[in-house]
């Protein structure tokens, strides 16, 4: 989604800026645009449409020297794509980024046209500009009138701007829309996402809601709505270049499939015990007492991360038999009538921690009393602030638009909070050991999927990239990686995919089989093998073209078998997923699709 970056201090800054842009790219944007200032207030304003070369490009012949300035990367929400509506706004005295909406720009844009205000863009953003630029008239300092705007808008913001009257300062301001300020000697660079500073500086401060920055040279001085002083808490960034870079691989996605044995080895890592078959989670914060009380888990999250709950909710379903366990999608649950029994545990899954509808569950989850634990990656985000404890999955930065480490490393922290749970409850050793050990096994097993299936599904990807439509089907744990394994083909080689239970193909998905579909088919030899075997019989009786990826030795007549062997058997279902990315990542670079940034994704979904 949209993206801030600020700059303030002795450098050039619109070189700083699009340096941080681009480190943004990442979130999924439509037009960019930055504003600098020099000592003596004259501005240059630049956007465009499109990715952030254009930008540069228009850089290279408008060069200025300022020190100070601001940058945007947009993702259209009120307004198309165009330079017109890019960011920075300028208002009158103010230049202005925001991210996030503002939900009652409509009567304040109405106020501000009888004030003589005319407005060049379709955004809301424009609006908050321009309130602010008019509050300004009549106060003493540029700090009040952005609090005073702020406590008349409705919304989500993450904000910075400047004004002409002073050209040593940048305002910023948050409210549920992240931004982090990094500190050095004499300079404050602004991001909305810590990559945009790595390299700068590794002192940050995370801004908290309804709290305003004033950003000079000096430093950074934080207000509360009232304009009273608010202490700024420094933190050290653990994020490095090397996490933000390809390092050799054409791709992030695919350097974040490969990634995976190691990410998962640090989710787990000091976590589970395969000698002693026990896992400890330390930032959970419940006593065994409260573990034990435990009846139902309600997973929450969006995209990849309700996925991941759904599929690690299978697992836990098999090793527990007095926990109730369902999967929510955020963006649905926080409008129903839900209810919560007692003894019930919230897990809200969220890689970036800061998507919206996530974030509205857990407010309102917590607004009930009930219990929420984060499994989140990115440290310092919303979610992992606001949550009573929680598990950091550690996979390092996920800079591809489709998420895969995090996909992995989401199941394997939830299903050890379900483990940890089940030890509380005085699950026998012996029950625990198969999952335990499993866990330990997993990342040496997708190593040697890696290893060995990359080249044969590359060449299967060539074959079946000509197709519009897919299916993927699987029974039981397979199902959800269906779901997730179709998924991933829409976002990266943007074909139409289904995700379907084996079970369910006779109830409506079989009528589609023709010669314009293929089929992704999960088919693990276990106590269900014989039953998901007969659904593939009937799909091939019709003419599929399968694509079946297995762990069995058995025959299987199909148009293509994938064969994986794994010393596994309950987390099967997590190799096969791995071939399943693969597989959409070959079919993305085989269309030519832009694999990293997909057309109109977003990253990080800050906006409902
Ligand atoms: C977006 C991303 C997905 C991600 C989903 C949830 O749609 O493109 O990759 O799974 O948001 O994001 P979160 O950060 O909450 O896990």
């Amino acid at each position: 989604m949209c993206g801030i970056v600020g700059y303030i201090g002795h450098k050039e800054a619109q070189q700083i800026l699009i340096g941080g842009l681009k480190r943004l790219e990442y979130r999924g944007y439509d037009s960019a645009g930055v504003a600098t200032m020099d000592k003596n207030a004259k501005t240059t304003l630049l956007r465009s449409k499109g990715k952030v070369t254009e930008l540069e490009a228009r850089a290279q012949t408008h060069k200025t020297k300022d020190t100070v300035g601001i940058g945007h990367t947009r993702w259209a929400t009120h307004g198309e794509p165009s330079k017109r509506n890019a960011h920075p706004h300028h208002v009158g005295d103010i230049y202005l980024v925001h991210n996030g909406i503002i939900e009652n720009y409509q009567d304040l844009k109405h106020m501000l046209a009888k004030h003589d205000y005319i407005f060049k863009s379709d955004t809301d953003s424009e609006v908050l500009a321009a309130l602010i630029d008019y509050l300004n008239k009549d106060t003493s300092t540029l700090l009040e009138a952005v609090t005073g705007a702020l406590k008349m808008v409705v919304g989500a913001y993450g904000i910075a701007l400047f004004s002409v009257k002073d050209p040593n300062e940048i305002i910023i301001a948050r409210k549920g829309s992240p931004l982090i300020v990094g500190i050095a000697e004499g300079e404050v660079f602004i991001a909305s996402d810590a990559s945009a500073l790595v390299g700068h500086t590794d002192r940050v401060i995370y801004l908290h809601d309804s709290e305003i920055g004033v950003c000079s040279r000096e430093g950074i001085q934080l207000y509360d709505l009232d304009a009273q002083v608010v202490d700024a808490e420094v933190e050290k960034l653990e994020l490095d270049l090397q996490a933000i870079q390809k390092e050799g691989f054409d791709h992030f996605l695919l350097k974040e499939i490969y990634e995976q044995p190691a990410s998962l080895r640090s989710t787990l890592s000091g976590r589970i015990n395969v000698k002693t078959n026990s896992v400890k989670l330390g930032g959970v914060n419940m006593s065994d007492d409260e573990l034990r009380d435990i009846r139902n888990i309600m997973i929450v999250g969006c995209g990849t991360a309700y996925y991941a709950g759904m599929m690690a909710g299978y697992f836990i379903e098999q090793f527990t038999d007095d926990i109730t366990i369902r999967s929510e999608v955020a963006s649905e649950l926080r409008y129903r009538s839900f209810h919560v029994p007692d003894n019930t545990v919230a897990l809200i899954v969220s890689q970036s921690g800061e998507t919206a509808d996530t974030l509205a569950c857990l407010q309102e989850l917590k607004r009930r009393g009930v219990k929420c634990l984060g499994i989140v990656n990115a440290v310092g985000s919303t979610i992992a602030r606001e949550v009573d404890g929680g598990v950091y999955v550690h996979v390092g930065a996920e800079i591809s638009v489709a998420s895969t480490k995090a996909f992995t490393s989401q199941v394997a922290a939830i299903t050890m909070f379900g483990l940890m749970v089940a030890q509380a409850k005085g699950a026998s050793v012996k029950a625990l050991n198969t999952y335990v050990k499993e866990l330990y096994l997993l990342p040496g097993e997708i190593e040697a999927v890696l290893e060995n299936t990359s080249t044969e599904i590359k060449k299967i990807a060539k074959e079946y990239a000509r197709f519009e439509h897919a299916l993927y089907v699987g029974r039981d744990t397979q199902f959800p990686i269906a779901l997730e394994g179709a998924l991933k083909l829409k976002e990266v080689g943007y074909i139409q995919a289904e995700g379907y239970a084996a079970g369910e193909l006779k109830h409506g998905p079989i009528a589609l089989i023709d010669d314009r579909f293929f089929e992704v088919y999960f088919l693990q030899d276990n106590w269900l093998y014989e039953k998901s075997q007969s659904n593939l019989i009937e799909m091939n009786a019709r003419g599929a073209h399968a694509v079946v990826i297995t762990n069995t030795d058995k025959r299987i007549s199909a148009e293509k078998v994938v064969r994986i062997k794994t010393k596994l058997e309950i987390l099967t279902p997590m190799v096969f997923n791995v071939v399943s990315q693969l597989l959409a990542y070959y079919i993305a670079v085989a269309r030519g699709n832009d694999v990293d940034q997909p057309r109109n994704l977003a990253k990080s979904v800050t906006v409902e």
